[in-house]
């Protein structure tokens, strides 16, 4: 079943509201607002277990919550979560539901937790996957998977890309500190050659697993590196490849065809998309890395953050309310831009992450509806680890001509020295407070700040799993929610096909098999150069 409002948001009466009440937003001064109003901070943050998200420092009044609050209930947001949950068919392209929040259902969680529309035999079925792979990682772990020479695996390399590599790859570096002895974890995703070939290079034939992580199983970029980790292992004199693979994919025949065995198949379900799925057995790498336990408590950590996002009102919902902001930025700012900055080296790789999974799923330019958008739909999603990214993008933060909303995560414990941890707080807070108060100097302009400039900081206790999986599972949900008010849909990504289309054909020309096809005059002239390049 469909999902069923469909009203375009600027034709709402909130939109409306929205768009005169930001003239008198803009003249906000934020640092006169905290002097003004004792009570902003504390009544603009939002707390739930171990996450702490105090969004004070943003353009809002308690008119501006409101009025977005009422956007979202004019635009049937309550309905839509609903439907998310109770799995109806929210990708509509495709026709199918998107249940990643199944894959973090805990087993004893007993029935209907999901909601009225969940069918049992899924549940089941997750389960059932979710069991094998942690019996798989168990005899892996015990040096009962071995390679053709009869030694134990121990090196794992995930080849994948996209929602088949960012996902397993942050997981892994997150959790470093959570990672058992004895296995090395690499991963492969580009199509460039040194990228395979550097995995190769510190690899053994004889002990290294390979995991094929791939939805769909005919991605160009994992199957070419596949292919020649398969040939290298042969040249390397293995004389069963089959016993160093291991395959998770929607697609069984394809698997197959490439000859890994029905033991080593680890099925992804279809309404599993690729930035959401690393719940599931595509997490295969992070289990082996942090174990079952810890991976369990990931997966209970992004299930708390769904039991709030599903049953929390929209005013004391973390999700809702940080996408409510997002939509307000973006249009009503016009704020194209958001920036990730993890002040925590462990998540230097989140905004990559994040890029995925809001731009893939909101990067769209026609509504649920069939319809062009009337409106701006996702921001650019860009950052880095705080506090390198003070020494080289902050410029732009505060003295630029344009303005990014912004993202601070900031862990209160480390793991290490507690002074030097103290330090990167100590920046982390600063750079909320200097976009914020800004500092006037009219007799150095190139010294004046501006300030007013917004950000939002979400603070944890540590970064352990239950954490990391809260915090993915609130992005992805606040993604979901942007998707709702923008009446998109956030699970289809046809965006990819085009490029994929004719990247293969130039492929087919290059290699000289293809007649050459008609290209615009640049795409020519670079084959042309490319051409010549190998002559020479
Ligand atoms: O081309 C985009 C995309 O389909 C992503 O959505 C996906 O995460 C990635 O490619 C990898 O796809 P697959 O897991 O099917 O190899």
């Amino acid at each position: 079943m469909a999902v069923q409002n469909n009203t375009p948001p600027e034709q709402t009466t909130a939109w409306r509201l929205l768009a005169e009440h930001q003239r008198q937003a803009a003249e906000l001064r934020l640092h006169g607002e905290f002097a003004r109003d004792p009570g902003r901070a504390q009544r603009f943050s939002l707390g739930l277990e171990r996450l702490f998200v105090d969004f004070s420092r943003n353009l809002i009044t308690d008119e501006t919550l409101s009025l977005l609050l009422d956007l979202a209930g004019q635009l049937g947001l309550g309905e839509k979560i609903g439907a998310l949950f109770s799995g109806q068919e929210v990708n509509t392209t495709e026709q199918r539901p998107a249940l990643h929040t199944l894959l973090r259902v805990p087993d004893d969680a007993g029935a209907g937790i999901q909601g009225n529309g969940e069918p049992d035999g899924m549940a089941r079925r997750v389960r059932q996957e979710r069991d094998r792979m942690f019996a798989f990682v168990k005899r892996l772990r015990a040096g009962e998977v071995r390679g053709s020479a009869g030694k134990p695996i121990t090196r794992v390399v995930n080849i994948g890309i996209g929602g088949s590599d960012l996902g397993p790859r942050l997981v892994n570096g997150a959790l470093s500190g959570y990672h058992r002895e004895g296995m090395d974890i690499d991963f492969v995703a580009n199509i460039d050659p040194f990228d395979i070939e550097r995995a190769l290079a510190r690899a053994d034939p004889e002990t290294t697993l390979f995991i094929v992580a791939s939805k769909s199983f005919t991605t160009q970029e994992t199957l070419v590196n596949a292919t020649r980790a398969e040939r290298w292992l042969a040249e390397n004199g293995c004389n069963d490849t089959g016993r160093h693979f291991l395959a998770v994919s929607g697609n069984s025949a394809a698997v197959e065809r490439f000859g890994i065995g029905k033991d080593r198949y680890f099925k992804l379900e279809d309404w599993t998309g690729g930035r959401y799925s690393i719940w599931s057995c595509i997490g295969m790498s992070s289990a082996i890395c942090i174990g079952e336990d810890n991976f369990r408590e990931f997966l209970a950590g992004a299930h708390a953050l769904d039991l709030h996002f599903r049953s929390s009102a929209f005013d004391n919902n973390i999700p809702v309310i940080l996408a409510l902001l997002s939509v307000w930025y973006n249009n009503f700012f016009d704020v194209g831009a958001h920036a990730v900055i993890p002040y925590d080296q462990r998540l230097e790789i989140l905004p990559a992450y994040l890029g995925q999974l809001v731009m893939e799923s909101n990067g769209k330019s026609v509504g649920t509806d069939g319809n062009r958008v009337g409106t701006k739909t996702s921001q650019v999603i860009w950052g880095g680890a705080g506090s390198q990214a003070q020494h080289a993008v902050f410029q732009f933060l505060h003295q630029g001509t344009r303005i990014s909303s912004i993202d601070f995560l900031l862990p209160l414990t480390g793991g290490h020295d507690r002074a030097q941890h103290e330090l990167l707080v100590a920046n982390c807070l600063a750079q909320g407070e200097a976009l914020m108060r800004g500092s006037a100097n009219s007799a150095e302009p190139h010294r004046h700040f501006d300030g007013n400039r917004p950000s939002t900081t979400i603070v944890y206790d540590r970064l352990d799993p239950y954490t990391l999986g809260m915090l993915l599972a609130l992005y992805e949900h606040k993604t979901y929610v942007e998707a709702a008010i923008w009446g998109i849909n956030a699970f289809d990504q046809w965006g990819v096909d085009l490029g994929k289309t004719l990247a293969g054909q130039i492929a087919a020309e290059l290699a000289g098999g293809e007649p050459p096809g008609s290209h615009d005059a640049s795409t020519e002239q670079l084959m042309g150069r490319y051409r010549s390049a190998q002559r020479n």
